[in-house]
C-alpha cells in the first residue's frame, strides 16, 4: 500500500492518501480522485501545468525508469531537470526531484508530493466543526501548556477507546480489526507520552469539550445486531472509531486554524497530520468492509 502525502500552500493542511492496489494510476489521477487541487490541462505531458516535486520517503527507492521521453522533454523545457538528474534516471534508475503528475505513476512506495497550485483560487478546507465553534467560543488556549494539556486528554481518551474496541473485536473473533485498533491505541499512547513530555505542567486537569471527546460508543458485543452478524460488528466498530478520531482531528484542526501563537500552531499542525493519517486509514478500512458487506448481500440475493 502506498502512502501519498500532498502538500501545497493552496491547501489548508497536508493530506495523506492511502493508494491501494486498484489505485495504480497516475499521481494526477489519484489527486483528482481525492479533490487535491493539482493544476492540470492537457493531461498528456505536453503543457507542464501539473508540475510537482516528489520526495521518496524510502532511502533505497529506485524508480526513475518511469520517466518517459515526453516527460523528460517537458521538464527540460521548464528548466526543472538537470543533466545530472537525467543521467541518474537513465543510468542509475534514480527518480528526479520534479515530475509531471499526469505522467508519474503511483507505485508501492510512500512519497511526499508538493506543488504550488493556483494561488488565485480561494483556499478551501473542511468547514470548522462544532468542536471548532466550541473551542472558539469556550475553551481558552493561551499557552503551549494549555494546548498540550488538552492534547494529553484527547490522546488518553482515544487510547482508552481504541483499547476497548480492540478487546471487543478480539472477543468477537475479528483479529485483524482488533490488531488495527491495538495499533491505533498504541499510537495514541505515544502521542500522549509526547504531549506529556513537552508539557511543563505536572498535574493536568482539563476537561475536554464534549464534542471533542470520544462519543460513548455502545460496545459491539452488547448490540444484538452486531452479535448476530460479525461483518456488521466490524463495520460498526470501525465507524465508531472513525467518529472518535474525527473529533480529535477537528479539535486540533480548530486550534491550528484559530490560534495566533505560532508555536501552538506548529505543534497543533503536527497533531492534525497524525490524526489525518488515522482518519484516512479508518476510512480505507470502512470502504473495504462496506464493499465486503455489499458483495455478501449480492451473493445472498442471487
Ligand atoms: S497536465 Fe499537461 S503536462 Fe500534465
Amino acid at each position: 500500500m502506498a502512502n501519498v502525502t500532498f502538500s501545497s500552500p493552496v491547501m489548508p493542511r497536508d493530506i495523506t492518501v492511502y493508494a491501494v492496489a486498484g489505485d495504480r494510476g497516475t499521481l494526477l489521477g489519484l489527486a483528482k480522485a481525492h479533490n487535491i487541487p493539482i493544476p492540470f490541462d492537457c493531461q498528456d505531458g505536453e503543457c507542464g501545468s501539473c508540475l510537482v516535486e516528489v520526495k521518496h520517503l524510502s532511502p533505497h527507492v529506485r524508480s526513475g525508469l518511469a520517466l518517459t521521453e515526453k516527460e523528460k522533454e517537458m521538464l527540460k523545457q521548464l528548466g526543472k531537470i538537470t543533466k545530472a538528474e537525467i543521467m541518474d534516471a537513465e543510468v542509475n534508475d534514480m527518480p528526479p526531484k520534479h515530475r509531471l503528475a499526469c505522467q508519474c505513476f503511483v507505485r508501492n512506495e510512500d512519497i511526499f508530493v508538493s506543488f504550488e497550485g493556483d494561488m488565485t483560487l480561494p483556499v478551501k478546507g473542511p468547514a470548522l466543526s462544532i468542536a471548532a465553534a466550541i473551542y472558539k467560543g469556550g475553551v481558552q488556549i493561551k499557552t503551549l501548556d494549555d494546548f498540550l494539556s488538552y492534547a494529553v486528554q484527547v490522546e488518553e481518551d482515544a487510547a482508552i477507546h481504541f483499547e476497548q474496541l480492540s478487546e471487543t473485536m478480539a472477543a468477537c473473533g475479528n483479529a485483524d480489526v482488533a490488531a488495527l485498533f491495538s495499533d491505533l491505541g498504541r499510537y495514541s499512547r505515544l502521542h500522549l507520552a509526547e504531549a506529556r513530555a513537552k508539557c511543563s505542567r505536572k498535574n493536568i486537569t482539563v476537561t475536554l469539550p464534549s464534542s471533542s471527546a470520544w462519543p460513548d460508543n455502545e460496545s459491539p458485543e452488547r448490540t444484538a445486531l452486531w452479535a448476530a452478524d460479525p461483518s456488521m460488528a466490524r463495520l460498526g466498530a470501525l465507524k465508531a472509531a472513525l467518529q472518535g478520531e474525527r473529533r480529535g482531528f477537528e479539535f486540533y484542526y480548530a486550534i491550528a486554524g484559530t490560534t495566533k501563537d505560532p508555536e501552538i500552531r506548529e505543534v497543533a499542525k503536527e497533531f492534525v497530520r497524525e490524526e489525518t493519517e488515522h482518519v484516512e486509514k479508518l476510512k480505507q478500512w470502512i470502504e473495504q468492509e462496506e464493499a465486503a458487506v455489499r458483495a455478501k448481500a449480492e451473493t445472498t440475493v442471487s
